[in-house]
């Protein structure tokens, strides 16, 4: 017998493979009613180059795999077609692993398949949702329901019965657990999952949730009139942001007896803008108008109709450099004008300062392309063992983290008060102090969140004390629920230039203590 050394024969054994794989890759054929498919196959380290409307990778770091482009007819009658790929990596571990996407969506997510996918090993899959533009951008949505239904849950259910399919006949051999991973629109793709289809996932990772549509979106709205218009008497300009942090900073970064620009728990600071209201002498730059008072006041409030009823959340202390970027920092504002415009009111010169508190009850009510759901009941999903795991940036500028511990305590009280399940056995939501919308921002924001990799900030380590994706597959597949991460905080948000400090991110409704020693170290905080 030939004397190999185990090197030679792995290096032997996987070149042969890998032959065997692009064959296999190759020659795919799959017969799925009303999906046509292109395969090609991509060897470890070839160039990955390609560009989606709200995506980009180029990289030769990717394992070997083989790439499905699928054009999926969503309805026969209409002729409605999503975008969707499927990325099968050679070495595969056996799970697959589905990705949302981002505002109003518009392209595969390149950069979700391969760093937060491929490179974990997971057969993974992204849809456009239907149709081809920018995320801020919603002119497809007018007066096509097929293209709203599609955005709403109908384009991605098809693409996971179709990856689904496809993963299984590519390997020949069941898939063991089926995980979904992504922040904002895809936080909201997540729930709806659970709730409209709760056999398709053992695991559902999610952040910010974009949920609901509705009152999020008129809330964007609400809170930039609260400043415009621009240069007007409660405009707020960017440099006037940082004086507003620096103050915030002031009179709430030390309640949690650490002082390191993040507000811990934004809900216990009460904040006082009046504590820098401009005087006979002030200097403008550095003081607060009674108008820009007033708008900060607005801001920092829960928005609610004339007679107490509850809108949304409030922008939370802490924000406020993401928030000079946000609704709040043109006349823009972004988002939320999109949706009203194309998909309740069906006219692209609606002008947002007519939307009505009556505007947004009847768009709660008609709900079109069931886009939103507004129940919370998850009961389904938990009953047959799926885990939910939830966290949102407490500095989040897009969608308040209020929006957050709402829809937690809501989803729980509603398990409780309608079954026997102890709701913590199945859904866990983790505030993320100091974090922006889904990544980013001034505290540890790095742990294996959707999309975090591909900005420059991975986890730690990929286990499940750092990385929540890790995190869900111990809990689904050994019953260990994940009782805390260590998150890191790299210098200027990218992972190259090294560590700032680390921090322990707790589960609601815990939070991270400081115990003395080294602020530095998450070993010097415990979840309590
Ligand atoms: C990637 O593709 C774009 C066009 O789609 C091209 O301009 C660019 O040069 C390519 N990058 C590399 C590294 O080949
Ligand atoms: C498919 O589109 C047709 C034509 O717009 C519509 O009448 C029908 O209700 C749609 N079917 C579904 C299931 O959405
Ligand atoms: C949105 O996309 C449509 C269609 O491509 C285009 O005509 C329109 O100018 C875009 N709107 C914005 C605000 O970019
Ligand atoms: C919400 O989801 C539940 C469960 O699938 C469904 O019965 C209900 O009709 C949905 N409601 C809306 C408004 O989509
Ligand atoms: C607002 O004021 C700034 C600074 O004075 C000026 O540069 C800008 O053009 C003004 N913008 C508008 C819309 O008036
Ligand atoms: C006002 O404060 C700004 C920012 O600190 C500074 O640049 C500017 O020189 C000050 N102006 C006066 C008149 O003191
Ligand atoms: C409050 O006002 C909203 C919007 O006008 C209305 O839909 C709602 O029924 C009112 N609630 C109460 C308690 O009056
Ligand atoms: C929750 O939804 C499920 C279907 O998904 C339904 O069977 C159950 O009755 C609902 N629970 C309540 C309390 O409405
Ligand atoms: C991260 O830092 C490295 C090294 O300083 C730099 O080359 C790279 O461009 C930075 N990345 C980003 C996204 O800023
Ligand atoms: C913590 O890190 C900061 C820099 O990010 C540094 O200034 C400080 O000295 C460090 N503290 C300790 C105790 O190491």
């Amino acid at each position: 017998m030939l004397a190999l050394s185990t090197p030679i024969l792995v290096a032997l054994l996987s070149a042969l493979t890998a032959s065997a794989w692009k064959d296999q890759c190759e020659g795919f054929t799959a017969n799925i009613p009303n999906v046509v498919m292109k395969p090609s196959y991509y060897p470890a380290g070839a160039l990955v180059n390609l560009t989606s409307p709200s995506s980009s990778v180029t990289t030769t770091k990717m394992p070997a795999f083989c790439r499905l482009e699928l054009t999926i007819t969503t309805n026969v009658t209409s002729g409605n077609k999503a975008l969707t790929e499927v990325w099968m990596p050679d070495g595969w571990n056996s799970r697959l692993l589905g990705f949302g996407n981002g505002g109003l969506s518009g392209g595969v997510v390149y950069s979700s398949l391969s760093y937060d996918g491929i490179q974990q090993g997971y057969s993974s899959f992204s849809t456009n949702t239907g149709h081809q533009s920018s995320p801020i951008n919603g002119s497809w949505a007018l007066n096509d329901v097929n293209a709203q239904i599609d955005f709403g849950y109908r384009a991605f259910q098809l693409s996971y019965q179709a990856a689904k399919a496809l993963t299984e006949q590519y390997y020949g051999k069941a898939i063991s657990k089926k995980y979904y991973l992504g922040c904002s629109t895809a936080g909201r793709m997540g729930l709806v999952e659970a709730q409209r289809y709760p056999e398709d996932f053992d695991g559902i990772v999610i952040g910010s949730p974009a949920n609901p549509v509705a009152r999020l979106s008129a809330w964007n709205i609400y809170q930039g009139r609260q400043v415009l218009p621009v240069n007007g008497s409660r405009w707020i300009p960017a440099a006037t942001w940082s004086v507003i942090h620096q103050e915030v900073l002031k009179q709430c970064d030390g309640i949690d007896g650490v002082v390191d620009q993040v507000i811990n728990d934004p809900r216990q600071c009460n904040f006082r803008p009046e504590a820098i209201a401009c005087g006979p002498s002030s200097n403008s730059s550095t003081c607060l108008t009674l108008g820009q008072i007033a708008a900060v006041r607005a801001l920092y409030s829960d928005w609610q109709s004339d007679n107490g009823t509850f809108l949304f959340s409030r922008f939370e202390p802490g924000g406020e450099l993401a928030y000079a970027t946000s609704y709040v920092s043109g006349p823009n504002i972004a988002l939320g004008p999109e949706y009203w415009k194309n998909i309740i009111f069906s006219d692209p010169n609606w002008d947002y300062n007519t939307l009505t508190v009556d505007d947004v009850f009847r768009a709660i009510q008609s709900n079109p392309g069931q886009i939103d759901n507004h129940s919370f009941n998850y009961t389904s999903y938990f009953a047959r063992g799926g885990k939910l795991l939830h966290y949102a940036g407490l500095a989040d500028q897009i969608i308040s983290s209020g929006n957050s511990y709402d829809l937690y305590n809501s989803v729980s009280a509603f398990t409780k008060a309608s079954t026997n399940l102890d709701p913590y056995d199945s859904y866990r939501f983790f505030p993320i102090p100091g974090m922006y919308h889904c990544n980013g921002g001034l505290g540890a924001n790095a742990f294996g969140g959707g999309g975090q990799r591909s900005v420059g900030t991975p986890p730690l380590a990929v286990d499940p004390s750092h990385d929540v994706l890790a995190a869900m597959v111990a809990w689904v597949e050994n019953g260990n629920a994940p009782k805390e991460f260590v998150a890191a905080k790299y210098t200027n948000n990218n992972a190259t230039q090294g560590v700032q400090y680390t921090r322990k991110l707790c589960p609601y409704p815990k939070k991270a203590v400081y115990q003395g020693g080294d602020q530095n170290s998450s070993d010097s905080f415990i979840c309590a």
